[in-house]
């Protein structure tokens, strides 16, 4: 089972972000436990990271086709983005939708996501375990 994990923008810079908001990770760090999870659930993991709107964009028609699953936290572009809703809209497979901090709970302009309503999955607000999550879900629902 081939997954792609897209972080978007800011996310390379999480070691410095507040750690009471997104934990003490860097992206490095969070990505080598994200390949590590994979593999204990015999997925394929693929992790990306981009601050260019355009270029994840054109990763999302890349996985078209070539991936049984999506992982995605757009970041800051979860809010107002409707390229990247038409660009994951187009996918065929599952979709998970991950924040590491409670959205929902942070200032009103996060609490919307245009991510939402294309998600078979949200994990919101479970720091880098809402990865593991996301990929347990996806390997849950894995042709064997
Ligand atoms: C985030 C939440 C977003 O509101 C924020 O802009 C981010 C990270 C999260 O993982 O909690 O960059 O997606």
């Amino acid at each position: 089972m081939q997954v792609l994990i897209l972080n978007g923008a800011n996310l390379n810079v999480l070691g410095r972000r507040d750690p009471q908001i997104y934990g003490g990770l860097t992206l490095n760090e969070l990505e080598s436990r994200i390949y590590e999870w994979a593999h204990a659930l015999d997925i394929t993991a693929r992790c990306r990271q981009s601050n260019s709107e355009g270029e994840f964009i054109e990763w999302v028609h890349d996985a078209y086709d070539h991936v049984d699953g999506v992982v995605v936290n757009p970041g800051a572009w979860s809010h107002y983005s409707w390229a990247i809703h038409d660009a994951l809209e187009l996918l065929e497979v599952p979709l998970v939708e991950v924040h590491l901090s409670n959205i929902e709970e942070r200032e009103e302009w996060r609490r919307f996501s245009v991510v939402a309503e294309l998600a078979s999955l949200r994990v919101i607000g479970k720091g880098p375990d809402g990865y593991r999550e996301a990929l347990e879900y996806l390997a849950g629902k894995a042709v064997a």
